[in-house]
C-alpha cells in the first residue's frame, strides 16, 4: 500500500491532533511513548508520522516530504506555505492578540515598539490599521519584552490568559483567532487524494 506522510507539530497540539487520529482509525504504535525517536510507520495502515517542530511542518509539506500535516493557524499566516488548507481541527484554539501592561494605551504620536515571533502577521495588522510600528523579533518569552521596557506592546498567542496575568499584562486588542488545521501538499493531493479524503472523512466524524 501507498504510504501515507503524516507531519505531526512535536509538543502539546501535536498529542492532542494525535489522540483525535488514534481514535479516528489512524493508530500507531510506540508514537505516544516517551523517546526521542522521531518517525512511527503503521504497515498495515500505510501511514508514516513524523514528529516535526511546529514551525516547520508547513515547510515539510510545502516541499511535499510530508504529504499532509497538522499545523496551527498561526504559522500557515506567519510563513504563507504553499500548501491546500483542508481543515479545521478545532482544537489549540486560541488567539493572536496584541497585548501591553495593564494601563497602556497607545495614544497614536510615537511609532509603536512591537515585540513578536510573528513578524509578518504583525506587518500585517498594523498595516490594515494604518498604525507605524518598529518590530522587535524575539523568539519566545516574548511577555519580558513590555515588563522590561523594551517594547511598548507584543502580539503573541493567548490561550488561557495565564501567561500575560502573570506577568502583569493584558490583552488591549484581539488580531485573529488560531486552531489546528490539516495542510496537504498540492501536487500529493492529487496523487494520494482517495487517502487523504478518507483521512478527512475520519476525522470530521471525530468532530461529531
Ligand atoms: C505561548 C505564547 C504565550 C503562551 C500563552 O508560549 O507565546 O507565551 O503560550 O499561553 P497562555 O495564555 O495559556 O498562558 P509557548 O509556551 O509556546 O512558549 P514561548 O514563550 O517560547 O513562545
Amino acid at each position: 500500500m501507498q504510504m501515507l506522510n503524516i507531519a505531526l507539530p512535536k509538543g502539546r497540539l501535536g498529542d492532542e491532533a494525535y489522540a483525535i487520529l488514534a481514535s479516528a482509525g489512524y493508530a500507531c504504535e510506540g508514537l505516544e511513548e516517551d523517546s526521542r525517536k522521531l518517525i512511527f510507520e503503521n504497515d498495515k495502515l500505510g501511514i508514516r508520522y513524523f514528529w516535526a517542530k511546529p514551525a516547520d511542518v508547513g515547510v515539510y509539506v510545502e516541499r511535499g516530504a510530508a504529504d499532509v500535516g497538522i499545523v496551527g493557524k498561526d504559522c500557515l499566516m506567519e510563513q504563507s506555505p504553499d500548501v491546500y488548507e483542508l481543515m479545521d481541527l478545532d482544537i489549540g484554539n486560541c488567539k493572536l492578540a496584541v497585548a501591553a501592561r495593564k494601563g497602556f494605551s497607545d495614544d497614536g504620536r510615537s511609532v509603536l515598539r512591537v515585540a513578536t515571533k510573528y513578524v509578518n502577521c504583525t506587518r500585517a495588522y498594523y498595516e490594515s490599521i494604518g498604525r507605524d510600528i518598529d518590530i522587535i523579533k524575539l523568539n519566545g518569552s516574548i511577555e519580558l519584552a513590555p515588563v522590561l521596557g523594551l517594547s511598548d506592546v507584543i502580539v503573541d498567542i493567548v490561550q488561557t490568559g495565564q501567561t500575560l496575568k502573570e506577568n502583569g499584562l493584558e490583552v488591549i486588542e484581539d488580531v485573529e483567532p488560531i486552531s489546528a488545521r490539516l495542510i496537504a501538499n498540492k501536487a500529493n493531493y492529487e496523487f494520494k487524494r482517495e487517502r487523504i479524503l478518507k483521512l478527512i472523512g475520519a476525522l470530521t466524524m471525530q468532530k461529531g
